[in-house]
């Protein structure tokens, strides 16, 4: 891409509830001039378009394709991963990954052919792992294959800090870092609310202070919520097409946007060779940087561990 306004294209590998919710989004927001689908199930994928295309009076002009031949993803400038197994009600992300690198292993090598030049977005899971092996197998630089990764925990963290605290989620600047999954990270040292230090936020009157007991609830509740949701609907859509949506406006868009996506980490807080999201700078040329961010002491040890984690997957995984 050359940094001028022309045709972008998206195209979404997997036309299950993730990637139609995702070309729902970035259909709703413009975010880019064509959205192309891709799922092996060509009579899902091919209804799928039909209803997008149906709704095309109420959202900014688009060209919409979909098929089950990877040729519809031709000249793609982002190419976002959703398609693999999804999570069954109690099953953790990380109980995924044989599947869904296997999966990354089968269809990598033909993206690569009609889309070259894209920043590939993997989101399916356990994206930090996936995210891992799709960097591997493609050989592209590690800023052009990125995961969705904890852009969505921490919109989970903004979500349960606003309401507990009353006030707007855009006055809550908190991130998640870490696996997206169950060993992730709340990076409460750098959290500030409306721009007071979150450890230094006192509650209004009527509502209940942030202290630890508080802070806990709230850390267990955000690993939770994928769980829950499954557990009620099947699986979880919007907040994660929202959260995909978001982080491939910022690389259409050239925004330098600071966003804590999954990223190969080189000597972050003396952590390589994995995949983890921190904050990084995230722009047309996908993961520019990763943001050099103080920690405390238990923020560095719960980053190890969660690194720990993923590398363990990856040596099971031969990766
Ligand atoms: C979730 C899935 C996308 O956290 O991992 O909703």
């Amino acid at each position: 891409m050359d940094g001028t306004r022309r045709t972008t294209k998206l195209a979404i590998v997997g036309a299950g509830a993730v990637g139609s919710t995702l070309a729902y989004a970035a259909l709703a927001r413009g975010a880019a001039r064509s959205v192309a689908l891709m799922d092996v199930n060509r009579a899902k994928v091919e209804a799928e378009v039909l209803d997008l295309r149906h709704g095309g009076m109420f959202i900014p002009q688009a060209e919409i394709d979909g098929s089950d031949d990877v040729e519809v993803c031709r000249g793609a400038d982002v190419v976002a991963v959703t398609a693999g197994a999804k999570q069954k009600p109690g099953q953790s992300r990380l109980d995924l990954a044989e599947a869904t690198v296997a999966l990354t292993r089968k269809i990598l090598p033909s993206l690569l052919e009609v889309a070259p030049d894209a920043i590939y977005l993997m989101v399916t899971n356990p994206v930090d792992v996936v995210t891992y092996a799709a960097q591997e197998i493609s050989g592209l630089p590690p800023g052009r294959v990125f995961g969705s990764g904890t852009v969505l925990d921490s919109s989970r963290l903004r979500d349960a800090l606003a309401r507990h605290c009353g006030v707007a989620v855009g006055n809550v600047h908190a991130n998640i870092a870490g696996e997206h999954g169950d060993s992730e990270i709340v990076l409460w040292s750098s959290a500030t609310i409306a721009g007071v230090p979150l450890l230094d936020w006192r509650p209004f009157r009527g509502l209940p202070p942030l202290d630890e007991p508080a802070r806990r609830r709230i850390a267990t509740d955000v690993v939770d919520s994928a769980y829950r949701v499954i557990a009620g609907k099947g699986a979880t859509n919007y907040a994660v097409g929202l959260a995909a949506t978001r982080i491939i406006e910022a690389v259409l868009n050239d925004e330098h946007r600071v966003m804590n996506v999954s990223s190969r980490l080189d000597g972050f807080h003396g952590i390589s060779d994995v995949c983890l999201s921190v904050p990084s700078l995230v722009d047309r040329r996908g993961v520019a940087e990763t943001i050099d961010t103080p920690l405390s002491d238990d923020e560095v040890a719960g980053l190890r561990a969660s690194a720990e984690g993923m590398r363990a997957v990856q040596r099971r995984l031969g990766l």
